[in-house]
């Protein structure tokens, strides 16, 4: 048992944020929600536009395969859209977008509207209809964001690949998605150096069959190769007589497959984790405007990347489903001073920043003189995501770049829960490093071995006991795997694979994660890719890959290698495993260290025990070891 030693102060909401907030009771939602779930979420669907309406709010006849708003008909895009150019948002901006060379450009609600629309008639003239998987592969540009809406309009599945990922994890999403079509940019800016994403494509492209066509966006502008017959230029498409600019949005079922995004789970390769257009569509909408708040006069910046699910649910379809003004920068927060965000945030004016703790200690450890310089007075709420945040930071992004009075919104959700699971709003008052309660009508708990409950202060399992509209549908072609990570460790529960504690007041702190999955700087990647990268090297017998504690990244992957026979260890094939790992997975993967070993701790079934050497590696116990083999 681990007590809570410190951390109990609050942090109290002002009158004037509550008197703004949508919800001023949380208490109160929450009561609504409780007493009618369905009623809840099917209020909440009214706000949006259906083309028909649903029979039932939840059919659970076949769970956990769990259907939300079956018999209705919407499309996302939609929503996101056409709704606006009706309620007096046709002229509104929906993305102002910054390049980190400086350059500038802003799309309106009916410029989006155009955009998404012609390149909606290109997909369709290269042959994509309903149901087929597009793959997207960019940085943070416009064009990403126009590319994921035409699919989702033409009923096209989006299979988006953040564009930090390199060639082997390129080619098994392609692969596994039977991508027809990948969207790619030339390349993308990051830290003053451009990332050859075409180049890395291509490479992949040679692994990968089913591609028929690559279509090209021009952003970094240096010569790449174009093969003939397969690759065309975006703008040079959208220029042709078929690039019309009206498209109808495809009349979808609720439930029809929107997006599919990988994921790393427990075992193996990453898995891709599907959702649909109707129930997706209302979680983001009702979540994104409940924490952030969102009004028309906001300039909202998320800064993640689409190429996440933070990217897919509040840079894209929850912004846009609110109607809102979203910013957008493409490149790092230290290019090329560390005052780059806190200089576009006086620049824009922006009202809310939503980021991830990796983030934040990053640009803490610069001191607080570059914030210091500009005005951040526009700001009126800020968000952390992607791992717990600790309470120093949250103290310093609440003092130096809230000025003390923006409320800290540190919510706790998944790629699987594809929205806000526990989170405050802005009404709720805070605890440093506690992301609090669940969203309301939401019932979670914390669980021991046996599936009982655990006491308050107590560690455990985290896990869902009730559907939520934007959960997670099935894993893309292994329903039975779906099965199996979420739904079977307890009974009718979904496991989240997080360990945590709740306190006294029911706030919930999350501990990380139980399983195999590894959170660096907030990126989710799976010791088993790293693994395979390893042993995909000519001289790498067996490999292991663990996380340990790390000041800014909050992990950091340290790697333990077994050499082929006649392959002796040193620096330099130590630093070629790096590039090799960063050439195959993408650089986020690169370890912070590779150290060679003639054995592994493995169970007798032949399981590296990662936990002895996490263990080992902080010099702790490594608890039971019956199970080890020697
Ligand atoms: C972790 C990211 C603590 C958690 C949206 C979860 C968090 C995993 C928080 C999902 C938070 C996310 N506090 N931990 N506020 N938000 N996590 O799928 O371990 O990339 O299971 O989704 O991130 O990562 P994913």
């Amino acid at each position: 048992m681990q007590e809570i030693k410190n951390n109990e102060e609050f942090y109290y909401p002002s009158e004037s944020v509550i008197k703004q907030a949508h919800i001023k009771d949380w208490n109160e939602l929450s009561e609504k929600a409780n007493d009618n779930y369905e009623e809840f979420w099917g209020d909440i669907a009214n706000e949006l536009d259906w083309f028909k309406s649903w029979d039932k709010v939840i059919d659970d006849s076949e769970k956990p395969f769990y259907k939300w708003f079956t018999g209705a008909k919407t499309n996302i895009v939609y929503n996101c859209i056409d709704r606006h150019l009706s309620d007096n948002r046709k002229n509104k901006l929906a993305y102002i977008w910054e390049g980190e060379n400086g350059e500038f450009q802003s799309l309106s609600y009916f410029a989006l509207y155009r955009e998404t629309n012609k390149f909606a008639n290109v997909l369709k003239s290269m042959g994509v209809s309903k149901g087929d998987r597009v793959t997207i592969y960019m940085g943070r540009i416009p064009e990403i964001v126009i590319s994921m809406l035409a699919c989702a309009r033409i009923g096209a599945i989006h299979s988006v690949v953040y564009g930090g990922f390199s060639v082997e994890a390129l080619h098994e999403r392609l692969e596994d998605s039977q991508s027809k079509v990948l969207i790619v940019a030339d390349g993308a800016y990051q830290r003053g150096k451009i990332v050859p994403l075409k180049e890395i494509a291509d490479e992949a492209l040679q692994r990968a069959a089913t591609v028929e066509h690559v279509l090209v966006v021009r952003r970094t502008g240096q010569d790449i190769n174009m093969e003939f017959g397969r690759d065309m230029w975006y703008h040079e498409l959208m220029n042709m007589p078929f690039a019309k600019n009206k498209c109808d949005a495809e009349e979808m079922d609720a439930e029809d497959p929107l997006f599919m995004l990988y994921t790393s789970g427990t075992t193996g390769k990453p898995k891709a984790i599907l959702h649909t257009h109707g129930g997706y569509m209302v979680g983001t909408y009702a979540t994104l405007k409940y924490v952030f708040d969102i009004n028309d006069s906001d300039r909202y910046w998320c800064a993640a990347d689409p190429g996440w699910i933070t990217g897919h649910s509040y840079i894209v379809y929850g912004p846009l489903l609110n109607g809102a003004t979203s910013f957008m920068y493409e490149g790092a927060p230290n290019f090329p001073y560390p005052n780059r965000w806190w200089q576009m945030i006086e620049k824009y004016g922006i009202s809310i920043l939503y980021t991830a703790p990796t983030a934040i200690r990053g640009l803490m450890r610069f001191g607080d003189a570059w914030p210091g310089r500009h005005d951040l007075s526009s700001l009126r709420l800020l968000g952390s995501v992607g791992e717990p945040i600790n309470p120093e930071a949250w103290k310093w992004y609440h003092k130096v770049i809230g000025s003390e009075k923006c409320p800290i919104m540190d919510t706790w959700w998944q790629t699987e829960t594809g929205m806000f699971m526990i989170t405050p709003m802005p009404c709720v008052p805070l605890k440093p490093g506690s992301g609090t309660r669940p969203f309301p009508g939401i019932q979670m708990d914390i669980l021991d071995e046996e599936g009982k409950p655990v006491k308050d202060n107590e560690e455990g399992y985290l896990v869902i006991k009730t559907p939520w509209p934007a959960m997670i549908r099935t894993i893309y072609k292994d329903p039975d795997k779906y099965v199996e990570q979420y739904w079977s460790k307890y009974p009718d529960v979904y496991l989240t694979g997080d360990s945590a504690r709740r306190d006294k007041d029911g706030y919930y702190w999350i501990i990380g994660r139980v399983d195999d999955v590894i959170k660096v700087s907030g990126y989710r990647l799976g010791t088993a890719e790293i693994e395979s990268a390893l042993v995909s090297h000519r001289d790498v017998a067996e490999a292991a890959a663990i996380g340990l504690p790390h000041e800014v990244k909050g992990n950091a992957i340290y790697t333990y290698v077994i050499l082929r026979s006649g392959v002796n260890g040193s620096k330099e094939l130590a630093d070629e495993l790096v590039k090799h790992i960063a050439h195959e997975v993408g650089p986020i993967a690169k370890p912070e260290r590779i150290e060679f070993v003639d054995s592994l701790p493995k169970t007798r079934s032949g399981k590296i025990m990662r936990r002895v050497l996490k263990a080992k590696a902080l010099g702790l116990d490594p608890g039971n070891l019956s199970t080890l083999e020697d």
